[in-house]
């Protein structure tokens, strides 16, 4: 799975079915069942590591995860998140970089809108394909004082649109947008060139992402736009398939899953 071919996917309309993974073995299932993509998130500070937040992982926890994830991922595209801070300069955005694309990342994954245009620019300058993420940003959960929908109101939803374009022109080449309204995930991907992946942004994105662990029921009280994909499958292999068919067939998420 190529960058190229995920815009392709863009362009032909067909939906783009992505999860976080964190090791091999899920990874191989999950490639084996149709997944498109997969985000070693810094999401596995919380499900994997049993924090509160994101903020405690380091750009070694994802490599070693990049390099479990990459061993079970075939060809599918391993996209790794640059973890809290280590994107905060140019030069430690590089040195992460070349750290996770050294353990067999495809892209890296950087939260925040157009402050962070100067990093993306120099990352994809040198070479590193970057994905950006906007919306919800878990690493400011703090400053946002908790996980909150984004972008309600029209002054909050134009600069969301703003971040996204700014990223857009400084090279991303794929961008995830979390928690917002459905109308603005749909304006947000008619308003710009690159994939853009969902998660809780409603159905109008050009593709999904979920948390692994959430999709297969594993989390308490997960968020209004999880679903248990293991009650729908059956089995592991059975809830990625259901999964992937689900955002290809475009029937997850409902509007009851998204805000
Ligand atoms: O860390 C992560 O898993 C993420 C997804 C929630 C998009 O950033």
């Amino acid at each position: 799975m190529t960058l190229a071919q995920l815009r392709q996917f863009k362009n032909d309309g067909r939906a783009i079915a992505m999860l976080t993974a964190y090791e091999a073995g899920f990874a191989r299932t999950a490639a084996a069942a149709g997944a498109d993509a997969f985000l070693v998130g810094d999401s596995l500070g919380m499900v994997v590591q049993g924090e509160r937040d994101t903020l405690g992982v380091s750009v070694d926890d994802i490599a070693y995860h990049v390099g479990l994830v990459r061993r079970g991922a075939g060809d599918v595209a391993v996209i790794a998140d640059l973890p809290f801070l280590s994107d905060a300069t140019v030069e430690r955005a590089l040195d992460a970089a070349g750290v996770l694309m050294g353990k067999g990342a495809d892209m890296v994954k950087l939260e925040g809108g157009a402050e962070k245009a100067e990093i993306v620019r120099a990352l994809t300058g040198n070479g590193v394909p970057v994905c950006g993420h906007v919306g919800l940003l878990p690493q400011r959960v703090r400053k946002l004082g908790g996980y909150r929908v984004q972008g309600r109101d029209d002054l909050a939803a134009r600069r969301i649109l703003e971040d996204a374009e700014a990223l857009v022109e400084a090279g991303i080449d794929l961008l995830v947008v979390e928690c917002v309204p459905r109308a603005l995930g749909r304006q947000l991907t008619a308003a710009v060139t690159v994939p853009v992946i969902g998660i809780g942004a409603g159905a109008g994105t050009d593709g999904q992402v979920l948390v692994m662990h959430d999709m297969l029921g594993l989390t308490e009280t997960p968020p209004r736009f999880v679903r248990d994909f293991l009650l729908e499958g059956g089995s592991i292999r059975g809830a990625f398939a259901a999964y992937v068919e689900a955002v290809r067939e475009r029937r997850f998420p409902t509007d009851e899953e998204s805000f």
